[in-house]
């Protein structure tokens, strides 16, 4: 077995108990690596100076927020990608950016392990898995709580056992992953799906039922990124960052849903993304007023399969770096302005502008200053429904029903 193991660490009860339990188990020694992805909580000093005390010979934290958000969050903006038209893929994004950061760790300390904390239930193990593979093919993956029998009871046991410094009492009954893109909760009492989430669920966003003034904001792109806020020059990461407190107080980007898991199953996740689902709302518009018909259509099957290999956990492939390529391509044209509404739950576009509009007044409006020629649309109609037109005869000649 390996003699040195990197741990993806986040300092709870189970990555914090698999520095021991790997070490018992393999004899390895284990390097614990926490990326900051943006998940706020805990003091990232604090977390390190717990790997060291559960066991690890090094620990150390990265982060990688910046890097989260240009790339990783900013391309999935571009793609507008809400796996099953919802979800804004939070925890997908995130494990292609803590993979790089590990397989960083395991080149720089000599490791031919990676761990990490995931069951063999869920989509995260495949994320991580193949995306370290996919950089590393050297490299081996440890996931101890399905490869090493390290259940949650056992976990609390060696904990207490071992004097571990985390409060297993303090344990959330809920299973919660978040970074700056969003939040998901499951597990507990959500596993009922009839159950509805109840307000200690939530963390990103305040109860949107609650009644408050509304919140009005207008957006800078700049091909298919947010550069400003209210006129105010931002960075990826703080357009995301505002958008999480402006639109989170409002209640935008609440999501619970029954999702199509990569392993086959059915499962419930809630969801809280204001600043993602803000964007995206803002982002779409543009995309509507500024990119062709055609490449605009397109665009969104490509989108939707970009959205699919990231949730399938297939980041480095390919394809997803190919349709990237090909969505940057589209995102060239999205410059301008939207006015959005935050308020009660909802972000809602009122206005746009862009100086690389395809809209025209003078084509659109119904008042004078009418520049489109409605005598050309009288062939148009007619060529167009020529195909089927002749068709439908020919089924009507053949006493077919066309109906
Ligand atoms: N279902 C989501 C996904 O596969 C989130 C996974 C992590 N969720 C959690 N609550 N720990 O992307």
């Amino acid at each position: 077995m390996a003699d040195r193991v990197v741990l993806a660490y986040s300092g709870g009860l189970d990555t914090s108990v698999a520095i021991g339990w790997i070490a018992e188990q393999t004899g390895a020694e284990v390097i614990a690596c926490a990326v900051d992805v943006g998940q706020g909580g805990e003091d990232l000093d604090v977390i390190r100076d717990r790997a060291i005390a559960c066991g690890a010979v090094d620990a150390y934290v990265v982060d990688a927020k910046e890097e989260f958000a240009d790339e990783y969050c900013l391309p999935a903006l571009k793609a507008d990608a809400l796996y099953m038209d919802r979800y804004p893929l939070v925890s997908a994004l995130s494990r292609p950016v803590i993979v790089k950061h590990l397989v960083r760790a395991a080149k720089e300390h000599g490791a031919s392990v990676v761990g990490h904390g995931c069951t063999g239930k869920g989509n995260d193990q495949v994320r991580f898995e193949v995306g370290i593979t996919n950089l590393a093919p050297e490299l081996t993956c440890l996931a101890p709580v399905r490869d090493l029998a390290m259940t949650r009871d056992k976990a609390i046991e060696f904990a207490e056992a071992n004097a571990l410094p985390i409060d297993v009492t303090r344990k959330s009954p809920y299973s919660i992953d978040q970074n700056v893109w969003g939040r998901a909760v499951e597990t507990g009492f959500l596993e009922d799906i009839w159950n509805g989430p109840i307000e200690d669920v939530y963390a990103y966003t305040q109860d949107p039922t609650v009644p408050r003034a509304a919140d009005e904001v207008v957006l800078t792109f700049e091909a298919g990124a947010p550069v400003a806020i209210d006129g105010r020059k931002v960075t990826v990461l703080e357009a995301i960052q505002e958008l999480n407190a402006r639109a989170g107080a409002q209640g935008v980007g609440r999501l619970d849903m029954v999702e199509d898991r990569l392993v086959g199953i059915k499962s419930r996740e809630v969801y809280e993304a204001p600043g993602a689902v803000a964007l995206i709302t803002a982002h779409q518009e543009l995309v509507a007023v500024t990119v062709e018909r055609d490449l605009a259509r397109f665009g969104r099957g490509v989108s939707q399969r970009w959205t699919e290999l990231v949730y399938d956990g297939l980041w480095f492939s390919p394809l997803r770096r190919a349709l990237s390529g090909f969505l940057d391509d589209l995102n060239a044209s999205v410059s301008g302005d939207v006015r959005m509404v935050l308020h009660g739950g909802r972000a809602v576009v009122t206005g746009r502008q862009s100086t690389e509009s395809l809209y025209d007044f003078g084509m659109a409006t119904y008042d004078t200053g009418d520049t489109f020629d409605q005598s050309l649309a009288k062939g148009f109609v007619e060529l167009w429904g020529l195909p089927s037109k002749m068709a439908a005869a020919r089924d009507l000649r053949q006493g077919r029903s066309v109906g």
